[in-house]
């Protein structure tokens, strides 16, 4: 689902995988989550004026809404080194300890899939988020003995697509927490113009709305599409991509116009002929062959944003816009909520 980080780096802006040659590095780049740009400039200015380390932070929603592209313009807005890496790639509490000790003053620790970490590394990162010190315990039996290691004052930011399986104790010790909101199609537009334009790429506005719109509402996917269709506009010589080649391109591309994909159909499909009745996540989950993580956090938030989906406490039910967009028709009978 996300991309995988796969050891602790030192990020480079300049680096040129395809992902990151398009994320912008400073707030004027970074498009829509207004609230959440708003608070945090004042954090970080505020933590400038008094020389000290920002409080530590967590980013919570679906992938791809930019939680990533957040830690590092931070980490750039506070002239901070920071440090990448994902949960699952710290097994022991040893190698939690080894990342935190190599920490200077002012640095940020960017955790990404925080809900991953095991209980025995979260309890080492309570200590060092709360009282900068952890105690390692050196050698074992009757001789062991607890060290106590003072750390600098870091900042940690957490990024989580499930918020719900972060423990109380963790969600506790973030002195701020921002949950991602989807993006509206102009600012998608507008994240899109900007990338087009870094691809030497010019695109009509209706061409970037257009991909906006079949994107999810989310940048990940309309920076995918936006390549996919810069290749039909390179093909047909085209210097501006032009909205008739954007819809041919995305139609070809088999691009749903509601910005759906393959698995927000199928889980559509599942409850639209479940004739009315409210299926349980687990049920669904297995029908679909997707854990139930991945259909609670990544496929539902948006088709309840938009109103396709509800959850109710007997389970999930199809909507009547569910209905239309499927072009099902739906049950009338007794006894359902029609
Ligand atoms: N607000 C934004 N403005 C401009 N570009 C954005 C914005 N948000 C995300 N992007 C772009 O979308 C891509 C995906 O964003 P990012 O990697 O930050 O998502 P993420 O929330 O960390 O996803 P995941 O949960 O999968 O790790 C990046 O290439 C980034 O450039
Ligand atoms: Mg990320």
């Amino acid at each position: 689902m996300s991309e995988r980080l796969v050891e602790i780096e030192t990020f480079d802006f300049s680096e040129q995988n395809s992902e990151s040659t398009l994320r912008p590095s400073a707030w004027s780049g970074y498009i829509g989550q207004e609230q959440i740009k708003k608070n945090l400039s004042v954090f970080i200015e505020a933590s400038k004026k008094r020389d000290e380390a920002l409080d530590h932070i967590l980013f919570f929603g679906p992938p791809g809404l930019g939680k990533t592209t957040l830690a590092l313009i931070i980490a750039n807005e506070m002239n901070a080194n920071i440090k990448v890496t994902a949960a699952p790639m710290i097994e022991k509490s040893g190698d939690l300890a080894a990342i935190l000790t190599n920490l200077e003053e002012g640095d940020i620790l960017f955790i990404d899939e925080i809900h991953r970490l095991s209980p025995a590394v979260e309890e080492i990162l309570y200590s060092s988020m709360e009282d900068y010190r952890i105690d390692i315990i050196i050698g074992s039996g009757p001789a062991a003995q607890t060290v106590k290691i003072d750390l600098p004052r870091f900042t940690l930011i957490g990024a989580t697509t499930r918020a719900g399986m972060l423990s109380n104790p963790l969600r506790d010790r973030f002195g701020m927490n921002f949950r991602m909101q989807f993006y509206k199609p102009e600012e998608l537009a507008k994240i899109i113009e900007q990338a087009a334009t870094k691809l030497g790429k010019e695109v009509e506005h209706k061409a970037a709305l257009e991909i906006a719109k079949r994107s999810r509402a989310t940048p990940r996917i309309a920076l995918r599409l936006l390549r996919r269709v810069r290749d039909f506009a390179d093909v047909a010589d085209e210097d501006t991509i032009s909205l008739k080649t954007t819809k041919y391109a995305l139609d070809e591309l088999g691009i749903n116009t509601h910005g759906f994909d393959e698995m927000d159909i199928k889980l559509l499909e599942l409850l639209a002929t479940a004739n009315g009745k409210p299926m349980g996540l687990s049920n669904i989950a297995a029908t679909l062959s997707e854990d139930e993580g991945t259909v609670e956090d990544v496929l539902e938030p948006y088709l309840i944003a938009n109103g396709y989906l509800e959850r109710t406490a007997k389970g999930r039910v199809a909507t009547h816009k569910t209905f239309d967009v499927l072009n099902i028709q739906p049950p009338q009978q007794e006894g359902t909520l029609f």
